[in-house]
């Protein structure tokens, strides 16, 4: 396994991080025993860079990764998240039950919350998961700076964040990683935040970078997933727009059969050769799943297959928007004063 600096923090992590998410929920059903044997399996094989979130699960998955890391806490760097307020007993997968909050009160309880269940006395990347723009970011970023200063945090992130924003934190403190969604089929950090990055020497944290899985090509049928799963609930995966979209990863799928590699590399190594400051996490419950990512390290591709392959899993070739119902929720909120509440407003008008 390849490690890279994060940011320009002094700390160094595996290129390729492990997504927990899936593993408390979204994508389907949890299994507590089969995620922990995978999180073990990624250890063994080198990754370092663990991603979770205070709202996954509700805390579930902070809990999760409390218990693998309890005999090996100083290697790896745990990154998670904070902002999102959710109903401690609503039902998983529920797209609206989320508010979000940047306050400084709420931030230092939530970071307290986090250390607890994650069983440690301080988190490596500790990342505002959506900023609320109706405070100043450097509010923000000084908040959090406060808990660097106080020991409990080494690292500050954000998540979704456009590259005007990312200078004005950096003005308050350093930020080590963004974590914006980055894949073949979702470009936008290119536009933006990419350059920006790369100027003030922040990692680019690619999150969902196999296209919520679809760039495998493992999703064929809406039907296969569950009924609670986030992805039915994506435009790009429903009906014409999903048969549609498969006929490109199946162009892609022959691509990849004849250098007896997988779509799903293919869509890792793409992400690997965009630069030397990139991490992708891409998420999985699963070993097998986890070896074949893990593989796509060592893939390289050619300039001219990067540009076919490129061309090929183009955005403006690509049916529906990317968005999940809760994200489109959280835009519209931030548009009407920060509450989903207030996008269910705005979508009923
Ligand atoms: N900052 C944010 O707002 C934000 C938003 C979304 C995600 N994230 C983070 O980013 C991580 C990764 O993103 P993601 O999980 O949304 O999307 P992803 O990594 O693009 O895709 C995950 C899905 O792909 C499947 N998969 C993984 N490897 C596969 C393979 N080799 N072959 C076939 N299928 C495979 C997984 O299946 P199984 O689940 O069955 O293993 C899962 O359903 C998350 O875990 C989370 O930590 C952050």
């Amino acid at each position: 396994m390849r490690t890279i600096p994060l940011g320009g923090s002094g700390y160094k992590c595996s290129v390729l991080g492990l997504g927990c998410m899936g593993m408390s929920e979204f994508y389907g059903p949890r299994d507590d025993v089969v995620s922990m044997q995978t999180l073990e399996r990624a250890f063994e094989l080198g990754i370092t860079f663990y991603d979770t979130s205070d709202m996954y699960g509700r805390g579930h998955n902070e809990e999760l990764l409390g218990r693998f890391i309890r005999n090996k806490r100083d290697k790896v760097i745990i990154s998670t998240k904070f902002g999102f307020k959710r109903d401690p007993n609503g039902a998983d997968g529920s797209t609206h039950d989320r508010d979000l909050d940047n306050s400084p009160a709420y931030i230092s309880q939530a970071c307290d919350a986090s250390l607890k269940r994650l069983g440690t006395d301080y988190i490596d990347i500790f990342s505002a998961h959506r900023y609320d723009t109706t405070r100043p970011i450097e509010e923000v970023a000084e908040t959090v700076a406060g808990l660097v200063k106080a020991g409990k945090v080494r690292t500050i992130g954000f998540s979704e964040i456009t590259g005007e924003q990312l200078r004005r934190a950096s003005k308050v403190h350093s930020i080590a990683a963004l974590q914006n969604e980055y894949s073949l089929w979702h470009r936008r950090p290119e536009e933006d935040v990419l350059p920006v990055c790369r100027e003030l020497n922040v990692t680019l944290v690619a999150y969902s970078p196999l296209g919520r899985g679809f760039l495998t090509g493992a999703v064929q049928d809406a039907k296969q997933l569950a009924a609670n799963d986030v992805r039915l609930t994506v435009e790009r995966f429903k009906g014409d727009n999903l048969d549609k979209n498969l006929q490109l990863v199946n162009e892609v799928k022959a691509i990849a059969s004849a250098r007896d590699i997988t779509p799903g590399q293919i869509a890792l190594a793409w992400l690997f050769a965009q630069g030397d400051n990139i991490i992708p996490i891409p998420g999985t419950k699963r070993i097998k799943y986890l070896e074949e990512n893990v593989g796509a390290v060592a893939v390289t591709l050619t300039q001219e297959e990067l540009k076919l392959i490129g061309d090929i899993i183009n955005p403006a070739k690509i049916a529906g928007t990317a968005e999940t119902a809760s994200q489109a929720a959280g835009r519209l909120a931030a548009m009407t004063g920060g509450s989903s509440a207030g996008a269910d407003k705005l979508k009923r008008i």
